[in-house]
């Protein structure tokens, strides 16, 4: 199989963790580099918590940049209750000595993507701030941007609000900027989000691997299940890297999807237009703010949950 050129943006977050560990050690994956942005902590913690999930997958020399402190309009709400206070599940984990990028965010996505003779596949699973901000600032540098695999959004129900998912409810101004960028995004929602997960028994188990990543990983997920006393507890945003690099254990469909950036009480939602041909064609969606998205819809559980287990579980190739 031909590696997929990558690079993540996270708000590491326990389930960012739980990506990077995994693009990082996949064979597949050639991980560019990634970009942090504030939303499940502030953007400082998150470049620290990066840099440690880096130091236990045992990566090589991986860029990881600095981006947006806040969403462009509204201000930061963190989600400590599921991550914690330092967003990675409070395990006291000994700082990393790796040093951040010294450029910014946006200036490491347009030098990679500028770098790479491999179409580049980008995958946020964090609020859409540094990559809104990158489409407005290298415009000619995001036209050659190949594709957008995201973790954010739903085309059913929320979990920061009834409405809208955390990561597009935290910058829907960001979010509305990267739907209509024109480049094709996949969007992996909460509509399958919270179905690949792994019990305390795996965790167990992963703890007492050999391979420092799995011990990483058991300990991180035990925080989880302790912190929110659910098991299994999800593996979260690693969907959208795994739906990045294996699209047949997903099934999507093409909705047109326009984000709410109203103050109301569905602001950050991903409206997805579900009707029929014919209903739509007699009221259409908002089509001047709309875009059409392909949404994952269904997902084979088993074998994205062990995807990810026996890559975490082999380690460093
Ligand atoms: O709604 C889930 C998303 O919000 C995930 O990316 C999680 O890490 C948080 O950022
Ligand atoms: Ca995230």
């Amino acid at each position: 199989m031909n590696k997929t050129s990558m690079i993540l943006d996270v708000d590491t977050g326990v389930d960012d963790a739980f990506a990077v560990l995994f693009a990082a050690l996949h064979p597949d994956i050639n991980l560019l580099g990634i970009t942090c942005v504030d939303g499940n902590t502030n953007v400082d913690q998150v470049v620290a918590n990066t840099l440690k999930v880096l130091d236990a997958a045992g990566a090589g020399d991986i860029p990881v940049a600095r981006g947006a402190v806040r969403p462009l309009l509204g201000v930061s709400q963190y989600a400590e209750y599921v991550h914690g206070a330092d967003g990675m599940g409070d395990l006291g984990i000994a700082p990393s000595t790796r040093k951040v990028d010294p450029r910014s965010a946006v200036e490491l996505l347009r030098d990679l993507i500028e770098g790479s003779k491999d179409p580049v596949t980008l995958v946020p699973v964090a609020p859409l701030t540094n990559i809104a901000l990158f489409l407005r600032a290298f415009p000619e540098s995001a036209k050659k941007i190949h594709r957008i695999v995201l973790m954010g959004g739903s085309a059913s129900a929320g979990n920061a609000t009834a409405a809208a998912e955390f990561n597009v409810w935290h910058d829907p101004e960001a979010a509305a900027i990267v739907f209509q960028s024109g480049v094709p995004i996949t969007m992996y929602g909460l509509d399958v989000f919270m179905r690949p997960g792994i019990t305390s028994e795996e965790a167990i188990v992963l703890k007492n691997s050999t391979a420092p990543a799995a011990q990483f990983a058991g300990s991180l997920i035990e925080a989880f299940i302790e912190r929110l006393h659910i098991s299994p507890i999800t593996l979260g945003d690693f969907g959208a890297v795994a739906a990045a690099i294996h699209p047949e254990l997903f099934t999507t469909e093409m909705f047109d999807v326009v984000v709410d950036t109203s103050s109301g009480p569905a602001r950050g939602q991903t409206i997805c237009d579900r009707r029929d041909a014919f209903l739509k064609d007699l009221e259409p969606l908002g089509l001047e703010d709309s875009a059409k998205v392909r949404v994952v819809m269904d997902l084979d559980v088993e074998g994205v949950r062990q995807l990810w287990l026996k890559t975490i579980e082999k380690g460093r190739f």
